[in-house]
């Protein structure tokens, strides 16, 4: 099991590298992930939350429910987009808060699987809003930077007094 980096490490600050190699160590390291991301009862996880500086991302809305649910995508890149929506995000790295992202209703994103070939997938609603968030991570942005001034201020205080009570 892989540990989740928290809002404050610089890891996530930190555009990711394309990924370059599709062999055994990144299956590996998506297995890995896959584990990671079910134990935290997340819908997404992006490869810089673990620590590691590749353009990686997983998302499975149904949790597990529903294996082929799961998608794995390195590189992933939305080559467009329609609607809009707004509603409210959390993130594994930002443990019990959230806030309401402005977002695209539907998003088609180009990306490999782990065996490097090329694909396209579409998402809508929530799958939609995973696809943005965990593609967001991959350039070193998280939902709080999205959020207005005044919420993202409320949010990264509360996190400092956590920081300094040694609780986060
Ligand atoms: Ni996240």
């Amino acid at each position: 099991m892989l540990s989740i980096l928290k809002f404050g490490a610089p890891e996530l600050k930190k555009p990711s590298a394309p990924v370059e190699e599709f062999n055994g160590q990144l299956r590996h390291l998506v297995d890995e992930m896959v584990e990671t991301m079910y134990a935290a009862r997340g819908i997404g996880l992006a490869a810089p939350q673990v620590g590691v500086n590749l353009r990686l991302v997983i998302v499975d809305i149904s949790r597990g429910r529903e294996p082929e649910q799961l998608m794995v995508i390195a590189n992933p890149e939305i080559v467009s987009t329609e609607g809009q929506q707004s509603e409210e995000e959390g993130c594994l790295s930002l443990p019990d808060f959230s806030g309401s992202v402005p977002r695209p209703w539907r998003v088609r994103v180009r990306g490999l699987n782990p065996r490097g070939d090329e694909f396209y997938v579409e998402g809508e609603g929530l799958l939609a809003r995973a696809f943005c968030h965990e593609i967001d991570h991959v350039n070193g942005t998280l939902f709080i930077d999205r959020l207005s001034g005044l919420k993202r201020d409320l949010i990264k205080r509360k996190i400092r007094k956590l920081i300094s009570a040694g609780r986060w």
